[in-house]
């Protein structure tokens, strides 16, 4: 699958913009602040109807405007298909797929598949548990329907669990009622907890392949889930930690506390890995990410690679440049001087300039 073309209206500092992109390499070169992420921010809106960034529609709306859009046209094995976002300041966005709108995000999966790289992701050994989570999260909803519904139901249950922790001080009779938000919590978190057992399985078996060439050859890479609670242990470990819940007013077992270990070796990385080390891993976990969606969808991603390659160096850029493909890739850099240096090959060079885009051949 491709992107034909990204129309944006009054979308953060794009007053009005389209472009038009190869089914290749396509470069968005410039300085600083002048609107390159933006681009790939709106795509990734339009794949998963979110901010990669988890901004908020009211953010993303151009400062001066009360409304903004976001029209993508997708090629898919030479079918059209059309993705339309009215993003609005007080109401939650409209989104039509070939012009038909549609209720839920969910009925947007499937459509638009994209591969979100960034320099932070390079970190992602060494971060707290949180954003390997969040990388989890990210990948899994996109990939499974059913994921999406249940990590927004766990979500949703667990606010409204720990506003009853919040109000139990002032109402005690109100204890009774965790019960039933117990149980819905640990139905939905055991299937977190099973589908994130699942994706460890998956990234492993085009993992390891994937990392031995990049380390030369030297490391086997395994990622390993560490839940927090086992699905056997978690409804006696909710119902164990209840007075400490109360006391400090929020919901400490369960997967939203999860974590995923990376062994090079069986050596833990986060602990005892070189920066080097660290960071060829996180590399190697993207190009998984890409082999897993081509392998679960049975189409090629879209891959976007914000500002990512002059943090690599050149063995690192080559690695990545050459697992592309044919696959479409959107590429964010300062200047094209990697690009020429080392002969990378693109199709289409863009130059961004305070939210106007200037195609360059
Ligand atoms: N809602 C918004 N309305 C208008 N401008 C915005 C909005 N959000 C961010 N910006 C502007 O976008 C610019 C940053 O764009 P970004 O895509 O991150 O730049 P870069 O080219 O460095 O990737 C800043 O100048 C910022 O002020
Ligand atoms: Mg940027």
């Amino acid at each position: 699958m491709i992107i034909k073309s990204l129309e944006l209206e009054n979308y953060r500092n794009y007053k009005s913009l389209k472009i038009e992109f190869d089914k290749g390499v396509n470069i968005l070169y410039g300085d600083n602040a002048q609107g390159k992420t933006n681009i790939l921010e709106s795509i990734y809106v339009s794949a998963t109807a979110r901010s990669h960034k988890g901004a908020r529609d009211k953010d993303i709306i151009n400062f001066d405007a009360e409304e903004g859009h976001i029209k993508t046209l997708l090629d898919k094995d030479g079918l059209e298909r059309r993705v339309d976002m009215h993003l609005r300041r007080s109401k939650s966005k409209g989104v039509a797929v070939d012009k038909v709108r549609i209720k839920k995000t969910a009925e947007l999966l499937g459509i638009l598949n994209v591969v979100f790289f960034s320099p932070e992701d390079l970190s992602i050994i060494k971060n707290a548990p949180a954003e390997r989570r969040k990388f989890a999260n990210m990948e899994l909803c996109q990939l499974d329907q059913i994921y999406l519904y249940n990590l927004n139901n766990y979500n949703k249950i667990m606010t409204q669990r720990n506003n009853i922790l919040k109000e139990i001080n002032f109402r005690p009779d109100y204890r009774d009622m965790l019960s039933i938000y117990d149980s819905q919590l640990i139905s939905y978190g055991k299937k977190l907890i099973a589908r994130r057992h699942q994706f460890c399985d998956e990234m492993n078996s085009i993992l390891e392949s994937i990392h031995k060439s990049l380390s030369g050859n030297k490391e086997v890479l395994e990622m390993r889930y560490a839940p927090m609670v086992t699905e056997d242990e978690y409804e006696d470990r909710l119902k164990a930690d209840t007075d400490r819940d109360i006391r400090y007013k929020m919901t400490s077992a369960g997967p939203h506390r999860d974590d995923f270990v990376f062994l090079s070796n069986g050596i833990d990385l986060r602990t005892y890995g070189s920066q080097g080390q660290q960071r060829t891993a996180a590399l190697s976990l993207k190009l998984s990410e890409i082999e897993l969606v081509k392998r679960i969808t049975k189409d090629n991603p879209v891959l976007l690679l914000d500002d990512v390659l002059s943090e690599l160096d050149s063995n690192r850029q080559t690695h990545l440049l050459n697992s592309i493909g044919d696959i479409q890739t959107i590429i964010t850099c300062t200047g094209l001087d990697d690009f020429v240096n080392n002969r990378f090959e693109y199709d289409k060079v863009f130059k961004v300039t305070e939210g106007t885009v200037r195609s360059e051949n």
